[in-house]
């Protein structure tokens, strides 16, 4: 059903831009003002929820991602105007240092690694500006460890009580996210202290029983969703977190797995209308509540047509 959607949207500073992302057809990095216009659309289709990344400009970046919880950030402010316009949609926010850093790492750098314990703190202070903004559930997709009970705390601290937490749970080092990357610039940058990849904090795809592990862990520590990332080649991990926790698993139908369908669509190998439903109601048979899916509002008009 289009309402257990979550629609991604990428946003960019500015007015009057809706650039689209090559390897995405049919996805935009937006400025607000065109925004509001696409969310309209959405939400006329049924779609009840949203994700919202931020192209951040380079000059707004550093090590510390201290412009990820700056007053004058056009992303928080971006989500109090959608917010305010649209009261009724979810919103959720993407809590990672990945947009912010110079490195272009989801954590704090340092030695040559990512520093784990000294990134809960830079999370917690974007977690409460996002929550002061106005988003419904924050996202933290950095894959810290202990990040979802520090954040948790944190919010309750301050009074945001009521914000949830859609803890990025099982996010394998997947080669399945590059199409994200080029929308946002947010690969990693080459450079000798700084770790090639993201191995370290992202989970290994041959990997099941870490899931586990780490579902029991997000579970414990407050998440009130779980998701699985990417959706498609770890159906079983969806699977397996669904038939063991009785909170609603979330799937991230990515970037990559999105563009791969609509390439082949384009080539007239694959025809949309029958491999995209049937793409997502594979998702939504392996146990996923909600997925996030670049092909929202395709899925939405497609069902529209069926009656
Ligand atoms: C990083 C983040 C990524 C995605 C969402 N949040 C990419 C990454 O780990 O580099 C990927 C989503 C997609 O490919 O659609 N914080």
């Amino acid at each position: 059903m289009p309402d257990q959607l979550v629609y991604p949207l990428f946003l960019v500073d500015g007015t009057g831009i809706k650039i689209e992302v090559p390897s995405l057809p049919g996805n935009y990095r937006w400025s607000l003002d065109l925004l509001l216009g696409e969310i309209q659309e959405a939400v006329d289709l049924g779609i009840k929820s949203f994700i919202l990344f931020p192209a951040i400009p380079e000059e707004h970046k550093d090590k510390t991602a201290t412009y990820s919880y700056d007053e004058n950030n056009f992303y928080l402010k971006a989500a109090t105007k959608i917010k305010g316009r649209f009261p009724q949609v979810c919103l959720i926010s993407d809590v990672a240092m990945d947009p912010y850093n110079v490195d272009g790492h989801d954590g704090l750098v340092g030695e040559g690694k990512v520093l784990n314990d000294e990134t809960l703190p830079i999370l917690a202070k974007m977690s409460i500006a996002q929550a002061k903004a106005g988003f419904d559930v924050l996202g933290p997709s950095d894959m810290m460890d202990g990040r979802i009970a520090y954040i948790r705390q944190a919010l309750d601290e301050a009074g945001y009580v009521d914000t949830g937490i859609m803890a990025y749970t099982a996010k394998y080092a997947s080669a399945f996210y590059g199409p994200f990357r080029d929308a946002l610039d947010s690969a990693p940058v080459e450079g000798e202290d700084i770790p090639k990849d993201k191995k370290t904090y992202q989970m290994d795809p041959a990997n099941k029983k870490e899931a586990l592990r780490e579902a029991m862990l997000d579970y414990e520590e407050g998440a009130d969703f779980m998701m699985v990332k990417p959706a498609l080649n770890y159906l079983d991990v969806i699977h397996i977190l669904n038939e063991n926790f009785d909170i609603p698993i979330a799937a991230y139908h990515v970037s990559g797995e999105c563009a791969m369908l609509a390439a082949a669509c384009k080539n007239g190998w694959l025809e949309f209308d029958k491999a995209m439903p049937e793409t997502l109601l594979s998702i939504h048979r392996a146990g996923a509540q909600v997925i996030l899916t670049y092909f929202a509002k395709d899925y939405a008009k497609w069902f529209r047509r069926q009656f």
